[in-house]
């Protein structure tokens, strides 16, 4: 099996010009588009050639995407792997071709020899975070919670759900009465709830949703309003990436809490490929990015207005 590590420095390091492949998810969510605006501004910024890809959320055309990349002789690929199984070969091949390859935001369950790093946060901890949040927002209070799960198969599905339920570990009163998949998308957020609060005496015994993204809770926040319940009050929203939408709905009080998931993991990413290409310098195999939670006591439209101003 060819590995990174044995890779042979490529002509990157001596040419003006490097190109970089990315195969980017889809725009399933205001922090996937985020993600994908900031990698471009990198790129640019550095004076790298990117060749972009949208797979439309299908693992088939990101892996048809990365043989495209290893066909053309990219000097890397980055890649954003909508779920975490199926990727040995496709990576196997890039190793062959000696072509670098650097996971973004997501987790693959192949062998680290098989990519040069990843860049991403820590997923179980931000569902931990979200966790403890409610936790110690429901003091004691039998809390009956729905989740709105994401992509399923993904790494940020998987991990966000076990490290929210490591969170609420221990807390006896509170209990996940309904878990399904929401795709990560606003609208599949919406109509998942509607099912929710229809099945939950319109809303009247949910008393938290945990949402594994922002887009879905602000979609949610739309049924429950629509349910003629006050999110934010009649039910507690706590959710993940700190995109400007959801800082609106906490400046609004219909949303209670969000853990941030910055969408720079491409400037990390270039830093690892620079040193690689510069003199061969690995690096670690994660790259960890920091997350930390915002609830309506941080200055939410502070927040949302600093967003707005960068752009994402
Ligand atoms: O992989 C990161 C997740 O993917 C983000 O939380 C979500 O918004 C996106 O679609």
């Amino acid at each position: 099996m060819a590995s990174v590590g044995a890779l042979s420095l490529c002509a990157a390091a001596a040419s003006a010009q490097t190109t970089v492949g990315f195969s980017q998810i889809g725009s399933e969510s205001g922090w996937r588009a985020a993600e994908t605006t900031v990698t471009m501004q990198e790129a640019e910024t550095r004076g790298i050639t990117l060749q972009f890809s949208d797979a439309q959320q299908r693992q088939e055309n990101q892996i048809a995407a990365l043989r495209s990349f290893i066909a053309q002789g990219v000097d890397a690929i980055l890649v954003s792997p909508v779920v975490a199984t199926g990727w040995d070969s496709v990576l196997e091949e890039a190793a062959e071709a000696e072509i670098p390859v650097v996971l973004l935001d997501r987790m693959v369950d192949s062998s680290p020899d098989l990519y040069l790093t990843a860049v991403g946060s820590d997923l179980v901890h931000e569902g931990r975070v979200a966790g403890e949040w409610l936790v110690e927002a429901v003091a004691g209070e039998p809390c009956r919670v729905v989740e709105l799960q994401g992509t399923t198969g993904s790494s940020p599905a998987i991990d966000r759900k076990a490290g929210f339920e490591e969170g609420i570990a221990g807390a006896d009163n509170i209990e996940i009465v309904r878990s399904q998949t929401g795709d990560f998308t606003r609208a599949q957020g919406k109509t998942v709830m509607e099912a929710f609060l229809q099945a939950e005496n319109g809303g009247a015994d949910i008393c938290a949703l945990y949402a594994h993204n922002d887009d879905m809770a602000v979609g949610a926040i739309q049924a429950i309003k629509e349910a003629g319940l006050v999110p934010g009050e009649d039910i507690l929203v706590v959710s993940i990436d700190a995109v400007p939408d959801i800082f609106q709905a906490l400046a609004a009080g219909e949303a209670n809490a969000t853990v941030e998931l910055t969408p720079n993991m491409a400037g990390p990413a270039f830093d690892a490929l620079a040193a690689y290409f510069a003199d061969g310098t690995m690096p670690e195999k994660f790259i960890q990015t920091e997350s930390r939670l915002f609830t309506q006591a941080d200055d939410p439209q502070g927040e949302y207005d600093r967003h707005k101003d960068l752009g994402y």
